[in-house]
């Protein structure tokens, strides 16, 4: 059954403990954090201190995406506040195995991130370490956007590469595309609009829960 991951993005910012329990009330699996540093990626958002409040707040795992040029500067305080799941993005210049590994120590999952116009080629080194690949469907920075369709393909090669771990993709997921990607392979789908501006709530995730329930 594929995971529903809500990014907090797109969530009512100024009420954001009860739109966090109505994901939970929902059905929802785990909590999406978009950490932005203004510099990877043309926007600004979260920082760990968000990511200690909502600890308080929800039992779902914090899946915390850290989107970040220098992930370095704040990967022990992002662990300290209660990730579960933190990844990094392949495209960085910094020393991915020693991130992985620091994450690994903490008793964290591990990720790596893809943008769209990123091959696998570039992640073929940290596979063996990492638990979770994320495949971005959109270009990272905004919630919103259209899904980039090739990044599939991408989905679909990692899948069949026998590689054991979990695939998750972000940005633009909504249910008229989520078959796809299931299809494709997907494991965990990170959704914000399609989740946070949803009026069916809980009818709608268990429909999107049922896709793909057999494979
Ligand atoms: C991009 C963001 C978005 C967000 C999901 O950096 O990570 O992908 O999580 O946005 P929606 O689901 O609204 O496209
Ligand atoms: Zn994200």
């Amino acid at each position: 059954m594929v995971k529903l991951a809500p990014s907090i993005l797109a969530a009512d910012p100024l009420n954001l403990e009860r739109e966090i329990r109505r994901m939970e009330q929902e059905g929802c699996d785990w909590i999406h954090v978009d950490v932005m540093d203004g510099h990877f990626v043309p926007n600004l958002a979260y920082g760990p201190d968000v990511v200690r409040h909502l600890k308080r707040v929800t039992k779902l795992p914090l899946d915390v995406h850290l989107m970040m040029e220098y992930p370095e500067t704040l990967l022990d305080t992002f662990l300290e506040a209660g990730a579960d799941i933190l990844t990094i993005h392949a495209e960085i210049s910094g020393d991915r195995p020693g991130l992985i590994r620091r994450i690994h120590e903490y008793g964290a999952k591990a990720g790596v991130a893809l943008k769209p116009e990123t091959g696998l080629e570039a992640v073929q080194d940290l596979l063996q370490d990492v638990d979770l690949v994320l495949c971005m469907t959109v270009e990272p920075g905004f919630g919103g956007q259209e899904l980039h369709p090739e990044v599939m393909e991408k989905i679909r090669q990692l899948r069949s590469s026998g590689w054991p771990g979990l695939i998750e993709a972000d940005g633009g997921i909504r249910e008229d595309n989520l078959k796809d990607l299931v299809d494709s392979g997907l494991d965990v789908a990170v959704m914000g609009t399609a989740l946070f501006h949803n009026t069916e709530g809980e009818t709608a995730v268990r429909r999107m829960h049922s896709i793909g329930a057999g494979r």
